[in-house]
């Protein structure tokens, strides 16, 4: 089988020089990119300042322990997980292959192989790495359109990411895994990413907005839910998209979701936009103060407008540290 003639990526070789030897040159010849470090050591700080390594390969002569474990640096820190790894074991150390998968490796491939083989393989965990960089793309190009769209009204810049940074810290304080954390982060991050489909002049409006005007701003939710439903990355946000202006006493949109229909997730960003939007100016007013936050939040809290227990978790916040939350500078408001 022949492989593409273009530059493939670039490799990491880890291992002695004279450990396949003729593997180097092989890779060389079908166009990859390769430098090489002699030994374990050393290669985390370089992957870390050299963001374009695609793959690493590990080609340990004898004891692969240290590199098992370099591995399972790799594999385990977000800042290189993204990197492929893949083993080239020597015959006598076969029987460790199940270790090199369990630190997290993509392939293990025990000599001798086809040199044949092993290039379709690594060319294989190269495919899988550039899958995921496309979707690490979508991810950021996402992220940029919601800061652009954040960016046309200028009164709410920084608010998507303090609602994420409100959102992550109530997660925490009610234990919800690392998996929900990161749907948190980046569902506060998106969450009104169907604003792009509401006009500046609605958005940037100083007055009251017309009952058209705000049936327009109230289907941003379904919007963004329909922008972000093709990408497979963001499918965990899209109920905190979609849901967000739900309330638990039903008195939200898009679906009207009332009680347990309403989940964990969505509740709190909810509880963190709200008190994002009074504790900030708005075109149609100043920031609230601290104490009027607090009324405002204890009366949804009441209402069951907001989950009332993320409410406290949120007040309990805002007693820890209000500067840090609230502009304390700023007079209450009545409304
Ligand atoms: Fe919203
Ligand atoms: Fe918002």
């Amino acid at each position: 089988m022949d492989l593409p003639t273009t530059t493939l990526g670039h490799i990491l070789l880890v291992g002695p020089a004279d450990a396949a030897p003729e593997l180097g040159a092989a890779l060389v010849a079908k166009s990859w990119r390769c430098t090489r470090c002699e030994s374990p050591a050393g290669v985390l700080r370089r992957l870390r300042s050299e963001p374009d390594v695609d793959l690493v390969l590990l080609t340990p002569q004898t004891k692969p322990g240290p590199y098992i474990e370099l591995c399972r640096h790799i594999k385990f820190d977000p800042r290189t997980a993204f990197v492929s790894v893949v083993f080239v074991l020597a015959p006598t150390d076969a029987s460790r292959r199940a270790e090199t998968f369990a630190a997290g490796a993509d392939d293990c491939i025990p000599l001798p192989a086809p040199a044949g083989e092993i290039l379709i393989r690594l060319f294989n965990a190269l495919r899988v790495k550039r899958a995921t960089d496309s979707l690490e793309d979508a991810t950021a190009i996402i992220t940029s359109l919601a800061n652009a769209i954040e960016g046309r009204d200028a009164y709410t810049r920084g608010h998507v990411e303090r609602v994420a940074t409100y959102c992550v810290e109530i997660g925490r304080r009610v234990s919800v895994s690392q998996e929900d954390l990161s749907a948190l982060r980046t569902g506060g991050i998106v969450h009104d990413i169907g604003k792009v489909a509401v006009p500046d002049q609605i958005l940037n409006k100083a007055g009251k907005l017309t009952d058209e005007e705000m049936s327009i701003v109230k289907r941003h939710p379904i919007v963004g839910h329909d922008v972000l439903e093709p990408l497979r990355t963001f499918r965990n946000v899209l109920p905190l998209v979609r849901w967000h202006h739900e309330r638990p006493n039903g008195s939200g949109y898009p679906d009207g979701l009332h009680g347990d229909q309403l989940l964990l997730l969505p509740r709190i960003v909810a509880v963190a936009d709200v008190f994002d939007a009074i504790s900030t100016a708005r075109s149609y007013r100043p920031a609230c103060s601290s104490a009027r936050c607090r009324e405002i939040l204890a009366a949804a809290a009441e209402s069951e407008d907001l989950d009332p227990s993320l409410v406290a978790i949120l007040l309990d916040m805002l007693d820890e540290n209000p500067a840090a939350l609230v502009d304390t500078s700023v007079e209450s408001v009545s409304a």
